[in-house]
């Protein structure tokens, strides 16, 4: 009969987006004063210029990369980079896992360019080494359904000819980026920081601008993924101008939260807390003969979204649709102890784990999770 830990984490939220709110987040401490203005307002585009401004001070990109912000949270932008910048020269997609798949068949099906994809089964990456300089290249950083990310961008040639169109929402503020290798970044605030959902940022680099200035894409791109005006890039965007109305809540929702990353000490201080977290976890894994990663390669693990999957024998013996249900009762236990919320993977991944450990997660949390895991584990296959 399985023990029922006594101590919950103080702060039982554990998804992979939106993940947590940082530590001490409080709506009473997001200022309203600009809540009902009009969007154009300069105080309003100040602030939101402001917002960008302090993005750039935690994220530190290099000085000659913008940041605009795009609707649409990471899928808006994404696709903008997508819908914009490709159909000059051959596309290359890294699918390994749901969000390189769901790249892949925008490029495919709705760009209706045929793009190389470059596949790997779950809990694997792609075969790096056929990245081609001469094409464009779009790809995930982190795997977030998978728990996969790539080690580093030794992959991608420093004096490449296409672009690279990096999906780096679960990974910006939480691991380092190699930005000159990278044209395009993309996140959305719902992601490392804990921010609300529906407002994405995309970080430029001068020859993705380079693109946008020159090149007339031959679809039809739709207003709330256009970065350019007149056909060239809408510099605008740089400055607090939106696509469209953006949420003014959101906004300052986000510039909260980077204002405590900045005061916890910045990035550094972001990515270490991360990898505290996911090491506590790892520490469990590691003592725990019922899970297993599900990245092969120790290289290739995530920090942020950590998936798992059950290797027990009475688990793996079970058929795929038996798997899930156990995990949706472990999951189901957990939430009614107020323990744990939303630790189950993707519903596209397979059926496992998945506990966030980016920056807004403390590991003592990490530390008292655990012990609710092995409780619902033994409860839920001996019911
Ligand atoms: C790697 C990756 N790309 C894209 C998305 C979609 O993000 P959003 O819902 O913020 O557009 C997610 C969401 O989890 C993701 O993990």
């Amino acid at each position: 009969m399985a023990v029922k830990p006594e101590v919950k984490p103080a702060r039982p939220w554990f998804a992979s987006g939106p993940t947590a709110k940082r530590p001490g987040w409080s709506s009473q401490a997001i200022p309203h004063a600009l809540l009902g203005r009009g969007i154009r307002d300069p105080e309003v585009v100040a602030r939101f210029a402001y917002g960008l401004k302090l993005t750039r001070e935690v994220l530190r990109p290099p000085e000659d990369h913008a940041l605009v912000y795009v609707p649409g949270s990471d899928t808006g932008a994404v696709e903008a980079a997508l819908w914009g910048m490709l159909g000059q020269r051959p596309v290359q997609v890294l699918a390994y896992e749901n969000f390189g798949k769901v790249w892949a068949q925008d490029v495919r099906d709705h760009l209706k360019i045929q793009p190389e994809v470059l596949e790997a089964p779950w809990g694997g990456l792609p075969d790096l080494s056929r990245v081609d300089p001469r094409k464009d290249l779009v790809f995930p950083w982190n795997g977030t359904t998978s728990g996969v990310r790539i080690p580093n961008a030794d992959f991608i040639a420093a004096d490449r000819e296409g672009l690279t169109i990096c999906d780096a929402t679960s990974a910006a503020f939480a691991m380092p980026l190699d930005w000159a290798k990278l044209d395009v970044v993309t996140f959305s605030f719902q992601k490392a920081l804990g921010g609300e959902a529906g407002i994405g940022v995309a970080v430029l680099s001068p020859r993705a601008i380079e693109r946008l200035d020159a090149h007339e894409p031959p679809w039809p791109v739709p207003k709330v993924l256009r970065l350019t005006e007149g056909g060239r890039f809408n510099r605008a965007l740089t400055t607090g101008s939106m696509i469209n109305t953006f949420s003014v809540w959101t906004i300052e929702d986000w510039i909260d939260a980077l204002e405590w990353a900045r005061g916890a000490g910045g990035l550094d201080e972001l990515i270490r807390r991360t990898e505290a977290n996911a090491a506590a976890l790892d520490a469990w894994v590691r003592r725990t003969d019922w899970v297993e990663y599900l990245a092969a390669d120790p290289a290739t693990r995530s920090t942020t979204s950590v998936c798992l999957k059950i290797v027990d024998a009475r688990v793996t013996a079970m058929d795929d649709d038996a798997r899930r249900a156990l995990v949706t009762r472990m999951k189901a236990l957990v939430e009614e102890a107020g323990a744990a919320f939303d630790i189950e993977s993707h519903r596209n991944a397979p059926a496992g784990l998945r506990i966030w450990c980016g920056c807004t997660v403390d590991a003592a949390d990490i530390e008292a999770l655990t012990p609710w895991l092995d409780w619902a584990f033994e409860t839920a296959l001996s019911e």
